[in-house]
């Protein structure tokens, strides 16, 4: 079982997005999935449930069957995580549901990093509390790959899901914005994963903690981002920059030499702007590359929607191969 997570503290890169066709791509090529939205916003549950679901999920009462009703325990401080609820989406592909009540446990996980170098036991069930979350859940519904999808943040949140992570997969917009945001993003997951090791030492016997590894396997491009009256030599030049600045900031490397992005080991994918597909497939509840005539999908958008599988299906090769999870049925 191997845990990616999709990150960047910059908002609207698209990593809800990815994380969502990813699941259905992997699901597709026969492996089990788990999704995990461990983003306060909930946009990947809003992606995948109907609104009436939704509204049964998050009712003025408890939500049992959220990622927070899991944790309330260690956030009231009554107990440890409860049973991981799965929502079932298809055969093979799971979700934990996300909540915007989530963002409640922000202070729980401030308070309770520096607290694990006195070897707290409290404070190490908190910290590790999504990582348990989702080997419970993954578990439950023997995952090959478990998605994380995170909120736009260098918050507590993001720490604790992180180190949750074997993996991390950057997804950024070829811009100004993205390229500052991995100049933090970078030196931010170092600083995560060395406080981690720090702090694991004093861990307390008997309690399974993560390795905290998170280890970057490359970054996603998208276009979607990019303003229509930007000129596309702007976006080349900003595109260009990004191998070299990934390699800087990301990995902390100092290299002479850096490839083209189209050629670039670390690329795992330069998606294309989807336009109006998006929305067919957010009305759809389906992935874009799912979408049929009846969808909506008709004239050239069949030949989009097989560009938009060709795309997500190297990319899911792509992620398979980097860490190592084999499809099951070849
Ligand atoms: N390849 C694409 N083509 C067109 N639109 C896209 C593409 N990818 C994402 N979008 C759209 O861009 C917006 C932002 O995408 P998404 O929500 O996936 O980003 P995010 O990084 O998860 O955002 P946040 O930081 O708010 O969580 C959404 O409206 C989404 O539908
Ligand atoms: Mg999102």
């Amino acid at each position: 079982m191997k845990t990616l997570a999709f990150f960047n503290n910059k908002c609207g890169v698209g990593k809800t997005s990815l994380v969502y066709h990813l699941a259905w791509m992997f699901m597709e090529r026969g492996l089990n999935v788990l999704a995990v939205d461990l983003d306060p916003q909930a946009n990947l549950t809003a992606m995948f449930l109907d609104e009436e679901r939704l509204e049964r999920l998050w009712p003025d009462s408890d939500h049992p069957e959220t990622v927070y009703g899991a944790i309330q325990p260690i956030q009231d401080g009554t107990g440890d995580i409860g049973q991981a609820h799965l929502e079932r989406i298809a055969e093979g592909l799971h979700l934990i549901p996300g909540d915007l009540e989530l963002s409640r446990f922000e202070d729980k996980l401030s308070d309770a990093w520096p607290r694990c170098h006195d070897g707290d036991g409290a404070a190490f069930r908190a910290i590790s509390a999504f990582y348990r979350l989702a080997r419970k859940g993954g578990d439950q519904c023997m995952a090959d790959i478990i998605l994380i999808d995170v909120g736009p943040n260098l918050g507590a949140i993001n720490r604790a899901a992180l180190i949750a992570s074997d993996y991390v997969a950057v997804p950024l917009g070829a811009d100004l914005f993205s390229l500052q945001g991995l100049r933090n993003l970078g030196p931010t997951l170092r600083a995560w994963r060395k406080g981690w090791e720090a702090r694991l030492p004093s861990k307390p016997s008997g309690l399974d903690m993560p390795g905290g590894l998170m280890e970057p396997i490359g970054y996603i491009v998208s276009q979607h981002g990019v303003l229509e009256s930007r000129p596309v030599k702007s976006y080349q030049r900003w595109l260009n920059r990004i191998p070299l600045t990934y390699r800087e900031s990301v990995l902390g490397k100092k290299t002479a030499q850096t490839p083209k992005p189209e050629k670039d080991n670390y690329a795992l994918a330069l998606l294309k702007h989807y336009r109006s597909l998006i929305s067919m497939a957010m009305d759809a509840h389906k992935p874009i590359f799912a979408l049929k005539s009846a969808d909506g999908a008709i004239g050239s958008h069949i030949e989009a929607v097989h560009a938009c599988h060709e795309d997500f299906l190297n990319l899911a090769k792509k992620i398979a191969d980097r860490i190592n999870i084999a499809k099951r049925e070849e």
